[in-house]
């Protein structure tokens, strides 16, 4: 069986990880594309070396732009490319526009098509992530969710028959670093004591794009009560230097963003993780640290479990919101066992072998 991956941003290399590993281990050709919506090398090749992923098969290098530009050059890119390709399923990440650009494409070329982690709503239409989640659901032909609310939001938009609850490849991949951090004994960031520091994300568009909201979260950060430091996404460093915002002076820590092992490294070692992410906040709740979100809601409710994380969308209350204690009770298994991937790759054949009889 032949299998087109079409990624292009970070979150969607993490997952790409261990569904790599299935595909390879039960024998199926893969071949990766890269819209190249992420470039920069610690946004794009930091992953893919450090999680051991094939290289790309095909790199489209189409970079930054306006969302209806970026997403109209990825979809005439990956025409030609899934044209030559003949593949029996095109596998698609996500939420991000190179999400929308495959499902655009895969849909109008009438190929089969699979979403994984299909099924997350946030009901904020005003997050292009929400537009890309919902037209990469709707065009899909298997929809590959991770949890059971997923599921029945799929239901309730009349997908439920197209839906294969699989679980969430992220927890396939956070455990496994998880394990090869402890090993290796290198839990936290290196010159900081265990739980002596907060570890805070800031990127999404409604936080960053508007001056005195930007301001508000980053003064906010600046005055909790541990030191905070940031890894700066490049919007976010983008927007303070257009706002004229120095985080330094500010009193917070700016680094890098982290590749994957050292960025759940720091999670574990932190006594508590502010962010706008939402692979972060599941990963703070796999990895037992406590979270809180910098939004009006989250498309991972389960992470709201007992208080593992909370929602603080006025910057006013995070401090409140960041000084909570660690929950005691188990948080169970949402977001499944950390065999995920497997179950895709099983999914993926029965759908593909179901449509050749
Ligand atoms: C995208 C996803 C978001 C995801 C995030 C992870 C969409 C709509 N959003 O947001 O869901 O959480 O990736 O990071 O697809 N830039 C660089 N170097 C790069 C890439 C981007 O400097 O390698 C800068 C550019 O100024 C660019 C901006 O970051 O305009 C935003 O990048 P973009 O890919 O549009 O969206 P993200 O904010 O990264």
């Amino acid at each position: 069986m032949k299998i087109v991956s079409v990624v292009g941003a970070r979150p969607q290399f993490v997952k790409l990880a261990p569904v790599a590993v299935a595909l390879a281990l039960a024998g199926h050709e893969h071949v990766i594309v890269h819209t190249g919506q992420h470039y920069d090398y610690l946004l794009s090749e930091a992953f893919f070396e450090g999680l051991d992923i094939p290289q790309p098969n095909v790199q489209l290098d189409i970079g930054s732009g306006k969302h209806g530009k970026q997403t109209a050059d990825m979809t005439a890119g990956l025409e030609p490319v899934l044209e030559q390709q003949c593949c029996d399923i095109v596998l698609s990440y996500g939420d991000t526009n190179t999400t929308l650009a495959a499902s655009i494409v895969v849909g109008k070329m009438q190929l089969p098509l699979a979403h994984l982690e299909a099924g997350l709503r946030s009901y904020n239409r005003r997050m292009p992530e929400e537009m890309n989640r919902i037209v990469a659901d709707h065009t899909s032909d298997l929809l590959l969710a991770p949890t059971s609310v997923a599921m029945s939001n799929l239901q309730r938009e009349g997908l439920g028959s197209r839906a294969v609850l699989v679980g969430d490849v992220m927890t396939d991949v956070c455990y496994d670093v998880r394990d090869r951090v402890e090993a290796s004994g290198t839990v936290g960031l290196p010159g900081r004591k265990r739980g002596s520091y907060l570890l805070a994300t800031i990127h999404r568009a409604e936080n960053t794009d508007e001056p005195g909201r930007l301001m508000s979260i980053m003064e906010s950060l600046g005055r909790l009560a541990r030191p905070v430091v940031v890894p700066a996404h490049p919007r976010l460093l983008d927007a303070c230097r257009t706002w004229g915002i120095d985080l330094g002076s500010l009193g917070l820590t700016v680094c890098d963003p982290l590749p994957y092992d050292r960025m759940v490294s720091a999670i574990m070692g932190a006594a508590g993780v502010i962010t706008d992410s939402g692979g972060l906040q599941k990963e703070c709740f796999l990895l037992g640290t406590v979270c809180t979100t910098v939004r009006t809601e989250t498309e991972w409710p389960e992470t709201l479990i007992d208080g593992w994380n909370s929602m603080a969308p006025d910057p006013s209350s995070l401090h409140e919101a960041s000084a909570r204690l660690r929950p005691t009770q188990n948080r169970g298994e949402p977001y499944g066992d950390g065999a995920a991937s497997g179950r895709v790759a099983t999914a993926i054949e029965r759908y593909v072998s179901g449509r050749r009889v």
